[in-house]
């Protein structure tokens, strides 16, 4: 072991580019163990981290930095932190006390899944954001919502035919993993250990369910919700990353969530795509106009933007709804934005967990009243007003509120329509036993509120319109829904007097 660390502390000292005493002092000697053994078999994990500033940077000296350039917050970091980077063995076994799959590795008491609560040592404020966060949420929205239970099984669950009819068989859990909860996140678990040869000889490791998964709202194993990883991918945890709109992608691009698509065809990701290779995605604060000259999903989303004076120009927030005046994603229809980030726990009118009813009222106790969107509303816009005139936001967004009026009056004509299919039981929804969203007709009209009316939206939202609110699943395809449901109904209507054609 001894000759292993020597050798390793002379690679990761060239590695890092340190010069004497100062590097030798930085990597602590449990670290010095696992580089040992890790530079060999997970050359990309260690080559990753030595490139990071947890790798070349203390917690002692970043305390140092004043203004808003520190990057860490936390009050209380262990002494015995403080003084060394933050190498393999430091983040590994962070409050390891607290997580269950905690395993002796080679002398060495570590966990394999590091979670937001052991980032929050050090960064405290963007952890404790994110956890208000809808997305640090996302999997007990899901999961604990019998409604979107229904709606993930109508789209997971296998077909199967029999006698001439259409069941399904549910889900497995490989399937969830990599389908819904691939961006919503799993519920890890520890199921057990197993003991393996390894080139290093014999070892057992704990068999965890669920992973691998970098889902935002990740349960994990001391409790924590959500994965700093999703967009600071391991081992290098960069801004740069982060502020590129390539990683929001990765979540928000389906015909559900189109935010990426629609960035890519508007003027601001066309200006991104053109210019961005001058930009600078380092820098802290991000100066606006120096540093990038038009906004990237972060900029509008989360940054800290300042002016060439270094006058705050937006806070940093890793709580995205600071922003978010409304819920453009139609849950049926798009509303106001829910206070609380945990949405499973509310009830509409009808007592289902909705924010909106099928008649088109809101479940407004739950949601911003208009003091609050004003107030955050504010926030969104102090971006675009350090790029553009008054006049020209306001333009935007009257048209942006006109757009989600409009687009709910059409999701309200298709939900009458199918109410009356579900009235006349042409299909079978929740209220007799069945689900609101697994029969023909019935997806007919979710693509009509998850695709077309969200599509239109975010066009409208983040581009100013253009081709994903018309053609590219639009307007276009929303209004032929509506007429394709009422087609549906028309055909199969009983005429007065007789009995049902169904
Ligand atoms: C004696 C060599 C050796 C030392 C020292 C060592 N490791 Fe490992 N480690 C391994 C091997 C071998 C594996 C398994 C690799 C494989 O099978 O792909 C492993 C696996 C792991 C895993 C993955 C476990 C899993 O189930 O996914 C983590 C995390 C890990 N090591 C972290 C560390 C940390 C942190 C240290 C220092 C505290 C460390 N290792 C020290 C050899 C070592
Ligand atoms: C800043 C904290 C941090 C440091 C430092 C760190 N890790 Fe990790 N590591 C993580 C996180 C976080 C994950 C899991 C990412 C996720 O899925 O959320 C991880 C995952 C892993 C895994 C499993 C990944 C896989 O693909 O199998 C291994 C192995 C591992 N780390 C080894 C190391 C080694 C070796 C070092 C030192 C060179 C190191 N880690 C340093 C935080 C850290
Ligand atoms: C023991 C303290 C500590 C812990 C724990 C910690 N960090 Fe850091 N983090 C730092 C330090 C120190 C820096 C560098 C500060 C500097 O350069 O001024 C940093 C920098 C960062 C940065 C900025 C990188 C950049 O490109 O500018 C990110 C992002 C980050 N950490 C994320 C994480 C995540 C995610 C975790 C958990 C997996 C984590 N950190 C755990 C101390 C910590
Ligand atoms: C590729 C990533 C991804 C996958 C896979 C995914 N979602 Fe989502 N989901 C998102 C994003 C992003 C949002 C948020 C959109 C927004 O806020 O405008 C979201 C939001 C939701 C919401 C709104 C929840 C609320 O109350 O806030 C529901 C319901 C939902 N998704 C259902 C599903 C179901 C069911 C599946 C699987 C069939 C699924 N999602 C798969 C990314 C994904
Ligand atoms: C690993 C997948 C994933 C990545 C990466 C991701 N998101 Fe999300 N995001 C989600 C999911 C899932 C939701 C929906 C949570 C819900 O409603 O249940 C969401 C929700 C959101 C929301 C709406 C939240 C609200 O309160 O209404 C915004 C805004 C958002 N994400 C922005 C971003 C930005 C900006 C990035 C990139 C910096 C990003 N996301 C990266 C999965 C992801
Ligand atoms: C949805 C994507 C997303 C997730 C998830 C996320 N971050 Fe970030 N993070 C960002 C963005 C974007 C920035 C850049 C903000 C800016 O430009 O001011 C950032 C910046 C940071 C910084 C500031 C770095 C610096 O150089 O000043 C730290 C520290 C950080 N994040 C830590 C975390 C931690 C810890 C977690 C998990 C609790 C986390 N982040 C989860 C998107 C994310
Ligand atoms: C020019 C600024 C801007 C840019 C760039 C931008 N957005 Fe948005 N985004 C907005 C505005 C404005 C809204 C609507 C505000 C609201 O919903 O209250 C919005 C809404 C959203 C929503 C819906 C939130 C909800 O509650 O339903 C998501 C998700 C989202 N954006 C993600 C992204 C992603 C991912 C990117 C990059 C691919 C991106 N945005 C780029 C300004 C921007
Ligand atoms: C960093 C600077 C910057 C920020 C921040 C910014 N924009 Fe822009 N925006 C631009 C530039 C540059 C253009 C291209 C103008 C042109 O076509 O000449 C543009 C174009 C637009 C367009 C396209 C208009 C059209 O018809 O083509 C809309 C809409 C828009 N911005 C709205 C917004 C809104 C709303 C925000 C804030 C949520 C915002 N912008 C934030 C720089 C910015």
């Amino acid at each position: 072991m001894r000759r292993i660390f020597v050798i390793t502390l002379a690679i990761a000292c060239v590695g890092l580019g340190f010069t004497g005493a100062r590097a030798e002092s930085k990597i602590s000697p449990a670290t010095e163990e696992c580089l040992g053994c890790h530079a060999t078999i997970h050359p990309g994990i260690v080559e990753g981290w030595k490139k990071t500033r947890h790798a070349a940077t203390t917690p002692a000296e970043a305390l140092a930095v004043e203004g808003l350039a520190r990057k860490i917050t936390g009050q209380n970091i262990p002494e015995d932190l403080k003084n060394v980077s933050l190498g393999c063995a430091e983040c590994h076994s962070l409050n390891g006390s607290s997580h269950k799959d905690t395993f002796d590795h080679n002398g060495t008491s570590i966990h394999v899944v590091v979670s937001p609560k052991d980032c929050a040592t050090c960064h405290v404020e963007e952890a404790g954001q994110f956890d208000k966060n809808l997305m640090a949420h996302a999997h007990g929205i899901l999961v604990n919502n019998s409604l979107y239970k229904t709606l993930m099984g109508a789209i997971n669950d296998t077909p199967l035919f029999d006698k001439g009819k259409v069941a399904t068989k549910p889900a497995n859990a490989h399937t969830e993993a990599e389908s819904c909860l691939y961006c919503h996140g799993t519920k890890l678990e520890v199921t057990g250990s197993v003991t393996r040869e390894t080139d290093m000889g014999e070892m057992t490791f704990p068999v965890i369910s669920g992973w691998p998964n970098q889902g935002v709202g990740r349960i994990n194993l001391d409790g924590s919700r959500g994965s700093c990883a999703a967009c600071h991918t391991r081992h290098e945890f960069s801004i740069e990353m982060a502020r590129k709109p390539y990683t929001c992608r990765e979540c928000h691009v389906g015909p559900d969530v189109p935010a990426s698509k629609v960035y890519e065809a508007s003027k601001h990701g066309n200006i991104f795509s053109s210019k961005n290779s001058g930009w600078n995605f380092t820098n802290v604060p991000w100066t606006v106009g120096k540093d990038f000259t038009a906004p990237t999903c972060a900029a509008c989303h989360m940054s800290l933007l300042t002016d060439t004076e270094g006058k705050v120009v937006v806070k940093r927030s890793h709580e995205v709804k600071d922003r978010l005046p409304y819920r453009i994603f139609g849950l049926i229809y798009a509303h106001s934005h829910p206070r609380e980030p945990d949405t499973s726990v509310i009830r509409n009118k009808d007592g289902l967990p909705l924010p909106t009813d099928f008649a088109g009222g809101s479940a407004d106790k739950f949601l911003y009243d208009e003091k609050e969107r004003a107030a955050v509303k504010k926030t969104m816009q102090a971006s675009c007003l350090s790029c553009h005139h008054q006049s020209w936001v306001d333009g935007h967004w009257e048209r942006f509120v006109n757009t989600i009026g409009e687009s709910n009056t059409a999701i309200l004509a298709g939900t009458r329509i199918m109410t009356d299919i579900w009235q006349l039981g042409l299909a079978t929804n929740h209220q007799k036993g069945g689900s609101p969203f697994d029969e023909y007709i019935e997806r007919v009209w979710s693509d009509s509120w998850l695709f077309y009316a969200n599509t239109i939206r975010f066009a409208s939202a983040m581009g100013g319109g253009g081709d994903y609110g018309v053609f590219a699943d639009g307007r276009y395809h929303l209004s032929k829904t509506v007429r394709q449901l009422e087609d549906w109904l028309n055909q199969r209507k009983p005429a007065k007097g007789k009995p049902s054609a169904k």
